[in-house]
């Protein structure tokens, strides 16, 4: 069984529609660039790699959208368009990688003079399927790499959506759990159901669910006490951005998961590919953590669960200093501290 999480279809693309995820399985088409700006923004799609990927395809979609002949005015809409990508979700460190690499496809295309915006637009449609292609590529090459990490029996721990849904396809953190489970290994994965917008219970339990990875959903607060109690091995999460120092951004909560996991003596590990790694950036402390709407925490799915009128502080990623991270699984290798060596080498 494999999902596919976002495609490239009769020129439009076509996303699974997160936010309808456990209770239906329904994908949205987006004919416009502004409708895939709007599903990233409100999670419909969500996850470094595929809001990279999104990006990508929305640009695409966008140039469509132009009608100019001109090729000054082809390119003063092309760079607006990939900066309206820009302004979606800042944490994500692929969303930015995605824009710059779609810019690179298109001045290239300029400077070989195939400036007729059919070219172009044709071109950057396949870089765009491409960049979704390599994705699933890199993520099962992540796995190979990330496997031997995990042993027969353990008890594995992961935190929000690092799976097949946060990426084009088969995910990071459940990547490598994916591959190891495909060499024949017997695991067992607790999910946090990652408050407040619930990724590990809506997204992540129903991947597992749907692969018949045995899985088990606890609240956030109820790691420590597992960890505890000895039931946890290891615990793999994916990354929104690591800086050159192998700081991580990930999902809110994901610090207090890595603090835990030192106290206990449990490895923590860190599946992401080379283009989260931003080496402009040399510490997490200058990584930009995005703040969302106040409604996701005082209400879900509607329902209020907070007074209202209630102060809100919403942060959705936090930082993980790379003291606490045992060790970093990527496409090329598993890099272990100390990091920025490494780092600089591969990204
Ligand atoms: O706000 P989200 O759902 O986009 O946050 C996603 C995460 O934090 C993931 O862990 C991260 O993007 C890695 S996904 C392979």
């Amino acid at each position: 069984m494999s999902i596919r999480t976002i495609f490239w279809e009769s020129d439009a693309v076509v996303m699974i529609d997160q936010k309808a995820l456990p209770l239906e399985e329904r994908t949205l088409t987006c004919k416009r660039y502004e409708d895939v700006i709007t599903a990233i923004k409100d999670l419909t799609v969500r996850g470094a790699p595929a809001i990279g990927v999104a990006a990508a395809m929305g640009i695409a979609l966008g140039t469509l959208q132009i009608s100019t002949a001109s090729a000054e005015n082809l390119k003063a809409e092309f760079y607006r368009i990939c900066d309206c990508f820009s302004q979606t979700r800042p944490t994500a460190r692929n969303l930015f990688w995605a824009i710059e690499r779609m810019k690179k496809c298109f001045e290239d295309l300029l400077a070989e003079r195939r400036a007729r915006i059919k070219a172009i637009q044709e071109a950057l449609i396949a870089e765009a399927i491409k960049i979704g292609e390599e994705d699933i590529a890199i993520n099962r090459r992540m796995g190979l790499n990330g496997r031997s990490l995990i042993k027969d029996g353990d008890h594995i721990l992961t935190h929000c959506n690092a799976g097949a849904l946060a990426t084009a396809g088969y995910g990071t953190a459940l990547g490598v759990i994916r591959a190891a489970c495909e060499e024949g290994k017997k695991i067992h994965v607790f999910v946090d159901e990652t408050r407040p917008v619930l990724q590990g219970a809506r997204l992540t339990a129903w991947e597992l669910m749907k692969e018949g990875i045995p899985a088990t959903l606890i609240t956030d607060n109820m790691a420590g006490f597992l960890m505890q109690q000895g039931k946890v091995n290891l615990v793999i999460t994916g990354a929104d951005r690591i800086a050159a120092n192998g700081d991580t951004a990930n999902k809110i909560g994901t610090y207090a998961l890595a603090v835990l996991a030192k106290e206990n003596h449990i490895p923590f590990y860190i599946a992401a590919p080379l283009s989260t790694i931003d080496l402009s950036i040399k510490t997490g402390d200058d990584i930009p953590i995005e703040e969302r709407d106040s409604e996701e925490v005082t209400l879900f799915r509607g329902v209020r669960t907070a007074p209202m009128g209630i102060q809100v502080y919403n942060p959705a990623f936090d930082i993980t200093p790379n003291r606490y991270i045992t060790a970093i699984i990527t496409e090329a290798k598993v890099v272990r501290p100390p990091f920025a060596e490494p780092l600089s080498f591969l990204a």
